[in-house]
């Protein structure tokens, strides 16, 4: 599939954040652990160059944990602080404001030698849409956040969230990039939800996703939720998904529309299986090589 998205208000966002990253210690980038290589905008890492690199590979609960571990070690050894989580629970709250502490050490200890105290760390927390922005941001603030409103020289539509009176995040709106190198990537981010739907023939999504699954040998989940037999070609495995759900239109024939909903929806929430669609160079990918 050839996916391109690419609307004018993430024009408009990138510029503001060139301009904001500019006052900030450390860009937060969110990536989905299922897929760290997709869901890195080459962008966002563009605008962090000489900034501390903090990574979360967010949404961890849905992703393989082996290859997510594999993973942290490939972004920490090109010299990046990285940690996964769900950013849905509490859970690893401490574990990422360590992380922010960490990587802001440098700063703390170059305010601490100019006789500046108590200055706040300033974090942009960036990613592609979807990805747990808004979810980690609230997670990580809870009650105690204060927003701080606009400082000078910063754009006015990003959002300043303060907490703990040391750091302050900057909330930005979910960005992607003008062309997708490789059909592949465009794919795997609407896989993941962070494509606008509208743009996206769903039956198609649906089809191509099952075919990497079983190109992948992860179709494992599929096949059992929804009692698959035999070695059907994706779209045939879609009929078969819709007529064993029941989705039928009028005349009876197979609603594969809604069948190619169901199906995407349930690896989003990870009825499928935590299934991981990439791992980092030379390292094993699950059950790769098995024939789904
Ligand atoms: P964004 O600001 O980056 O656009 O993302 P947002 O926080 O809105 O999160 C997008 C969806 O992902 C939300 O689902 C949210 O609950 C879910 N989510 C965020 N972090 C995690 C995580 O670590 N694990 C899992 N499993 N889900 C996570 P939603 O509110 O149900 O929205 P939608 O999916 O119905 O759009």
């Amino acid at each position: 599939m050839n996916i391109q998205w690419y609307p004018g208000h993430m024009t408009k966002a990138r510029r503001e954040m060139e301009a904001d990253v500019r006052i900030v210690d450390m860009v937060i980038e969110l990536l989905d652990a299922r897929a760290p290589m997709a869901s890195g905008n080459p962008e966002i890492r563009r605008l962090g160059q000489g900034k501390e690199r903090v990574i979360v590979l967010n949404k961890s609960d849905l992703a393989d944990a082996a290859t997510t571990a594999a993973w942290i070690r490939s972004f920490q050894a090109e010299g990046a602080h990285c940690i996964a989580m769900d950013a849905r629970g509490s859970g690893n709250r401490k574990l990422l404001l360590r992380t922010i502490e960490a990587a802001a050490a440098a700063k703390r200890e170059r305010d601490k030698k100019r006789g500046i105290l108590n200055r706040p760390v300033r974090a942009m927390v960036a990613g592609i849409p979807n990805v747990g922005k808004s979810t980690l941001i609230n997670m990580l603030s809870g009650r105690s956040s204060a927003k701080t409103g606009n400082k000078p020289g910063v754009t006015r539509g990003n959002q300043w969230i303060r907490f703990q009176q040391s750091i302050e995040l900057l909330d930005t709106p979910g960005i992607l990039w003008p062309k997708f190198e490789a059909p592949a990537i465009g794919e795997k981010i609407a896989f993941l939800g962070s494509i606008n739907e509208m743009i996206v023939d769903k039956t198609e999504l649906a089809v191509t996703l099952l075919a990497f699954l079983r190109s992948k040998g992860k179709l494992e989940g599929a096949k059992e939720r929804y009692q698959l037999t035999g070695t059907e070609t994706a779209a045939e495995m879609l009929t078969e998904i819709a007529r064993l759900r029941g989705c039928l239109m009028a005349g009876g024939e197979p609603d594969t529309e809604k069948a190619a909903g169901i199906v995407i929806n349930e690896f989003r929430s990870g009825a499928l299986g935590r299934i991981s669609l990439e791992a980092p160079e030379g390292e094993a990918h699950g059950t790769e090589n098995a024939e789904g």
